[in-house]
C-alpha cells in the first residue's frame, strides 16, 4: 500500500499566517503539522509515502523530511502547481501509484485514539475497493456527509450540503484501489473549479465498492484549517502529552515502535534534538 499526503492548498482561512509558510508546516504545540498525517500513514503501516505540496513550500518539507531514511521510510515529492481539488492528488501522483492500493490522507487532518491504529490495520486487511471514515460531529454542513443504513452500506454521499441526510463527516483519509488514478482523471471540476474527493467516492458508491468505517468517540479527529481549530488543536495534544505523558504524531515513536528503525537509529534521531523536551522524550522511549 502506498500514501499519499496532500499538503497544499491556499490555507486562505489562516491568512496572514500561511502568507509565506505553509499550513502544513505551522506548530501543531510542539511539532509541525505534517506530523501529525505522517504518522498515521505510519501507524497504518504505510511506509512509501508520496508529498504533495505547492512549489513554493515543497522546498521547506524536503528541508524538513528529506528522503525519509532515518524514519526508515521513503518519501518522495511532487508539485501541485495550484489547488485545483483533492482528486488531483491521484493524478499527480499516477506513476507513483502504479499497480497499488494508496491512501491518501489531508495534511491538517490529525487522528488520536488508543484503538485508532487497530482500525487501521482492519482497513489495510480487509481492503478490497475504497474505504472512507464515518465521524459524528455537530456541523456536518462544513464537510463532505456521508449516509449508511443499519447494515453500515453507504446510501449517500453529499459535499458541504445545506441540509445534511446525517449528522456523519467523512475525515480526511481513504484507502482506494489503484483504479483511482483513472477515476481521477474522467472527473470533471465541480462548480468551484476543484476536482472533488466526494466525486471519487461516488464512483465508488455507484460500483458498490464503498465501505465506510465509522469512528467512534474514542477516536479524537480534528482538522486544522482554522484560527481556532489550530489553537485547540495545540491544546488538547498539549494536554493528553502532558497529562498522560504519551507523544501524539510523534513520528520517531512511530518509526521506532512499528519496527521500522533500530534503537541505534532512534538514539541518533533524539540526540538530534538535543536535550530539549522532545529529545528527552524519545531517549525515555528507549529506556521504556
Ligand atoms: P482545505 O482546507 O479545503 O483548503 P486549504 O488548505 O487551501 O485552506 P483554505 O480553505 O483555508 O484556503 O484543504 C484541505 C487539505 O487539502 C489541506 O491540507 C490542503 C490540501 N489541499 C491540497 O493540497 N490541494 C488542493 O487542491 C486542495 C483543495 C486541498
Amino acid at each position: 500500500m502506498k500514501g499519499i499526503l496532500l499538503a497544499g492548498g491556499m490555507g486562505s482561512r489562516l491568512l496572514p499566517l500561511t502568507q509565506s509558510l505553509s499550513k502544513q508546516i505551522l506548530p501543531i504545540y510542539d511539532k509541525p503539522m505534517i506530523y501529525y498525517p505522517l504518522s498515521t500513514l505510519m501507524l497504518a503501516g504505510i511506509r512509501d509515502i508520496l508529498i504533495i505540496s505547492s512549489e513554493r513550500d515543497i522546498k521547506g518539507f524536503k528541508a524538513l523530511l528529506g528522503d525519509g531514511k532515518c524514519y526508515g521510510l521513503s518519501i518522495s515529492y511532487k508539485v501541485q502547481s495550484s489547488p485545483r481539488g483533492i482528486a488531483e492528488a491521484f493524478i499527480i501522483g499516477e506513476s507513483f501509484i502504479g499497480q497499488e492500493a494508496v491512501s491518501l490522507i489531508l495534511g491538517d487532518n490529525i487522528f488520536y485514539g488508543d484503538d485508532f491504529e487497530k482500525t487501521l490495520e482492519k482497513v489495510m486487511r480487509d481492503q478490497e475497493g475504497a474505504t472512507i471514515f464515518g465521524y459524528k460531529v455537530e456541523n456536518p454542513e462544513a464537510f463532505g456527509v456521508v449516509s449508511f443504513n443499519k447494515e453500515g452500506k453507504v446510501t449517500a454521499l453529499e459535499e458541504k450540503p445545506k441540509n445534511p441526510k446525517s449528522c456523519y463527516a467523512v475525515p480526511g483519509l481513504y484507502f482506494y484501489t489503484p483504479d483511482v488514478v483513472q477515476i481521477a482523471k474522467s472527473l470533471k471540476p465541480s462548480l468551484r473549479g476543484e476536482l472533488e474527493i466526494t466525486d471519487v467516492n461516488k464512483v465508488y458508491l455507484n460500483q458498490n465498492h464503498l465501505r465506510v468505517e465509522c469512528l467512534d468517540k474514542k477516536v479524537v479527529w480534528l482538522d486544522t484549517g482554522t484560527p481556532e481549530a489550530l489553537l485547540k488543536a495545540a491544546n488538547f495534544v498539549e494536554m493528553v502529552q502532558k497529562m498522560q505523558g504519551v507523544a501524539i504524531g510523534c513520528i520517531e515513536e512511530v518509526a521506532y515502535k512499528k519496527g521500522f528503525i533500530t534503537k541505534s537509529q532512534l538514539v541518533a534521531l533524539a540526540e538530534k534534538m538535543g536535550r530539549n523536551q522532545y529529545g528527552n522524550y524519545l531517549r525515555g522511549l528507549l529506556e521504556g
